[in-house]
């Protein structure tokens, strides 16, 4: 027994659970029913917040400032300013938001005069600077910002002079890349933005703001805006509050009461009854708040969440609001620390048919009361069908101190195991309960799995002793319609549409992920590659690298000590194309993280994804390669490397859009050729390029996509209007774009033969398409209505092409086996006008607990019923009955700036989803589409248990 244990926040898997639908500020009863036996209880809080947004402080009598000069700086004025003299630089016009190092880093600085504008409050508001900035007014040092693509505002009243003209100097620092003063500078009056008292006090009235459940994310709600940085999706991001009140029933003495989120976007400050009681900047890990000396008996409390998006933490959209669970829980003052139970399984034998396994736990426990106590950790292992296969008592040796703390560790035998793989993801569950005086005061479940991974430099990755290549997607968190609010049943639908493409991989890019995507990634057997983006201490600027330290690496540890039971975690990326990554400082860092991990998880190894200097820095460290692109560069790292083992991070994207088929930079679409044409993203790679010799060298362990489902922001290779990225392998709402197939055929093993484009080409009578068809059967027949246009060999990962003169009809593709068989056929046929709308989801039951959703998919057919590609009927869902409802739409269209929870959505090629969301209700509801001369749908779900 050790006696000291550092607490960490985190959700442990609950075996009592439940939920209670409350009005926000009216106050919640914690129900007391199985509390007689000291057991805990955790209730869902994720029903009934009061919700308001704080509106974006504004500027008033704005004037756009874009007339700009500028002059590289010399060393001698970096380090001190009051050496620049002006007179003898050569100042040259300057564009905003065009690079002027020339993708060299270095320093510059830019000057403007700023027109006359009276009275106080005088800000001038950037856009960004890419990378860091110094601000100075009439040689007054003002302010100084870092951070590449983050909007700030500048105060000048300070060095305002009234009877001159008003000077502005930038040191402009560039680290990598280009560097620059984005568009979009203004010179205003800050209005601050009103609120009416203290929002964070229990007296506040907040009867009239707006009533949410989470997960909810409010960012979404919001317009998107031109102005905005695309990278984020052009959505405003305002500040905002929740609120709710609970109550403590007056039976429950001598117990402790937790409060935790799963994860508030972002830097959340947290009151209870006024008093701040906990925050984290981190909008991707939880927040563990010990209420146990505010939660007396009887006593009301009142939750008050300020949330702040503003300050982003990646280049992608992120969200805003309490986006994930929020609990409380209630324990017994002897109890099992939050995260407490750690199981590391180790299987003995041979490792495709072990003997047994030792089932390694590790209990944390504290003991909250007044007096010491003697207790017994009581574990038993269920199998996966549920039957108790072995159980152990462990006496405490020593009586726990009042207020101290200890661990109880053991190992458990377990005779043949059932393995945890692909195919068969076998579960255990691990329940461990506390006992004073043979008296349960305490019990926690943990899911846990036995495996055996392994990493061959030669040959490639073992699960279970079986050589698995890794066909890996990475995601980010959002999904059409609802931002990063996804609820459970969601996050195992988009886990299971990567499965139905042949995935066995995903990586939680970049940044740990909801607790129950990871559930459903070891409950359907899909690997993961667990994330922390930040080499070093997260909130050190990580743009001026060189400063970066390794001294306060608690989200590191906290994700590790959240995520290590899950099986489904096969190894640890500790960080993604950071600027640091090459040099021996980064390794240093690197290093120090390592310690971390083998600390808290002796048991997986861990990988950096690096899209430069492999084979120098942090390469030197790390167990595996991570390899970012740079796909003519891993056969020289093999060779120079070869006892380490190798694996892409990031291997290529799909850079398209859904039904396009032709590039157009002015509108902002990219086609579904341009994999086989893309010159413009020059670090993209192609997605034959990549995965051929990926799929062909057994030393490549495997490749994660970027990525598999769009996301908003970060619209590469364009801007505004496009709010929403190209680079998935389904559009932002789940549907395929074509090189979905091409993963079909290659990862997959069911016969597969796919043609692109469509053929429905009205005015392209006559003349030559482009015909590209992917199969994983040797030989493809193609025809036009009947007649043959040739077989051709179809190159495993690789594609067939033809050149088709087009004709209206319908145009086969017929895929043969080596025997010659027919093993598979596309037909795609020319479609008359949109006719009617039809509707269909797989989600068609789900549980009535105010947060599942439903998603159904919308297609536009002509009079036969054959799908209309060209469609772009607007569509109006609507609903019936009170179970569920219209929580968004969407349609994959990167330019659409209809509001996400709108129910209106024009099909975008054809089609579009509406997302059905559960109200609490149990009962059926029915959907109806539709739109202007097209016969109507309808369709039912179920909200039922
Ligand atoms: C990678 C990066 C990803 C994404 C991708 C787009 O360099 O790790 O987050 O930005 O590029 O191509």
């Amino acid at each position: 027994m050790h006696s000291s244990w550092r607490c960490r926040s985190a959700q442990q898997s609950p075996l009592l659970l439940l939920t209670v639908t409350i009005a926000g500020a009216m106050g919640m009863a914690i129900p007391t029913a199985a509390q007689q036996n000291g057991g805990r209880q955790r209730l869902s809080l994720d029903a009934g917040w009061r919700f308001r947004a704080i509106p974006v402080a504004a500027l008033d009598q704005t004037t756009s400032i874009s007339d700009w000069t500028w002059t590289p700086a010399s060393d001698n004025e970096i380090g001190d300013v009051s050496k620049l003299d002006e007179s003898k630089h050569p100042w040259q016009p300057a564009t905003l938001g065009q690079d002027v190092f020339h993708n060299q880093p270095g320093y510059a600085w830019f000057r403007t005069t700023l027109p006359a504008l009276t009275g106080k409050g005088r800000t001038l508001h950037f856009r960004g600077v890419d990378d860091n900035a110094v601000v100075f007014l009439n040689g007054k040092r003002l302010a100084s910002h870092e951070g590449w693509d983050e909007p700030f505002d500048v105060s000048l009243d300070s060095a305002w002079d009234s009877a001159s003209p008003n000077n502005v100097l930038v040191l402009v620092r560039n680290t990598g890349g280009g560097g620059y003063i984005w568009d979009g500078v203004t010179l205003g009056k800050y209005r601050a933005a009103q609120t009416d008292g203290d929002l964070s006090q229990p007296r506040y009235d907040d009867s009239h703001w707006r009533t949410v459940n989470v997960p909810h994310d409010y960012v979404i709600e919001q317009p998107f805006t031109e102005k905005i940085d695309p990278q984020h999706a052009s959505l405003p991001t305002p500040s905002a509050w929740y609120r709710k009140t609970i109550v403590i029933p007056n039976k429950d003495r001598n117990r402790d009461y937790w409060l935790d989120f799963d994860g508030i976007y972002r830097d959340p400050q947290i009151y209870v009854n006024g008093k701040r009681v906990g925050g984290r900047r981190s909008g991707y890990l939880p927040i563990h708040i010990d209420l146990s000396s505010l939660a007396k008996p009887g006593e009301r409390l009142t939750i008050a969440v300020h949330v702040d998006p503003s300050k982003f933490e990646g280049w992608w959209y992120e969200g805003g609001g309490i986006y994930r669970h929020a609990w409380l829980t209630s324990v017994d003052r002897l109890h099992i620390e939050p995260d407490g139970v750690w199981v590391a399984p180790k299987a003995v034998g041979s490792e495709a048919n072990p003997d047994s396994a030792t089932v390694e736990t590790s209990v944390a426990l504290k003991n909250s009361g007044a007096g010491s106590q003697v207790y017994t950790v009581v574990e038993r292992v269920l199998s996966p069908g549920g039957k108790m296969v072995a159980s152990l008592r462990t006496n405490s040796s020593e009586p726990i101190g009042a207020g101290a703390r200890a661990i109880s560790k053991v190992r458990i035998p377990l005779p043949h195991p059932l393995l945890w793989s692909l195919e068969t993801p076998n579960l255990y569950k691990l329940e461990t309960s506390l006992e004073i005086a043979g008296h349960q005061v305490d019990r926690v479940v943990t899911t846990f799995g036995v495996r055996t991974v392994r990493f061959d430099p030669n040959k490639g990755f073992f699960l279970n002793g079986k050589s698995i290549k890794i066909k890996g997607v990475c995601n980010h968190q959002d999904f059409a319609g609802i931002g990063v609010a996804l609820p459970d049943n969601l996050q195992s639908w988009r886990v299971k549409k990567m499965q139905a493409m042949g995935a066995n991989a995903w990586r939680m890019s970049h940044n740990p992920p909801n607790n129950e995507l990871l559930d459903a990634c070891d409950r359907l057997g899909v690997l993961v590659l667990d994330e922390n983006r930040h080499l070093g201490d997260t909130y050190v600027p990580h743009t001026y690298a060189e400063n970066t330290t390794a001294d306060d690496l608690t989200d590191l540890d906290d994700m590790i000590v959240r995520d290590r039971n899950h099986p489904s975690i096969f190894a640890w990326s500790l960080c993604n194309e950071e600027p640091l990554q090459g040099t021996d400082t980064g390794a240093e860092l690197f290093k120090k993280m390592i310690a971390h991990v083998r600390r808290l998880d002796p048991s997986r190894l861990v990988t950096c994804a690096m899209n430069a200097s492999w084979g120098k820095g942090v390469s030197l460290v790390e167990d595996i390669q991570g390899c970012n692109y740079l796909n003519e560069s891993f056969e020289n790292f093999h060779k120079a490397f070869p006892n380490q083992p190798m694996l892409f991070t990031e291997s290529s994207s799909a850079v398209s859009d859904r039904g396009v088929y032709e590039n157009d930079s002015a509108r902002g679409y990219v086609g579904n050729y341009t994999d086989f044409s893309l010159e413009w993203l020059n670090w993209v790679r192609r997605t034959e390029d990549a995965w051929k010799p990926i799929a062909e060298n057994d030393y490549l362990s495997g490749a994660f996509v970027w990525t598999g489902f769009d996301y908003k922001g970060e619209p590469s290779p364009y801007g505004w209007p496009n709010i929403s990225s190209h680079f998935g392998i389904l559009d932002m709402c789940g549907f395929p774009k074509d090189v979905y197939y091409y993963y079909k055929a290659n990862w997959g093993d069911a016969p597969v033969v796919h043609i692109t484009p469509h053929w429905t080409w009205p005015g392209r009578e006559g003349k030559p398409i482009s015909v590209i068809v992917f199969s994983n059967e040797p030989t493809v027949d193609l025809s036009l209505n009947g007649v043959s246009l040739g077989r051709k060999a179809c190159p495993r990962n690789g594609h067939a092409e033809w050149s088709v003169v087009y004709g209206p009809g319908t145009l086969t593709a017929k895929a043969y086996d080596a025997r010659g068989q027919l093993a598979a056929t596309d037909e795609t046929v020319t479609a008359g006008k949109p006719y009617k709308i039809v509707l269909r989801t797989d989600l068609t039951k789900l549980s009535a607990n105010g947060e599942d959703e439903s998603v159904i998919e919308a297609a536009i057919v002509d009079e036969n019923g054959k799908f209309v590609p060209l469609a772009s009927t607007k569509l109006e869902f609507t609903i019936s009955g009170d179970a569920g409802l219209i929580a968004g739409t969407g349609n994959g269209d990167p330019n659409d700036h209809t509001p996400d929870a709108s129910n209106e959505r024009s099909a975008f090629h054809g089609r579009a989803v509406a997302i059905i969301r559960s109200t609490g209700t149990r009962g059926e509801v029915r959907i109806t589409a539709q739109g202007a001369d097209l016969q109507p749908a309808s369709t039912t779900i179920g909200f039922d248990y």
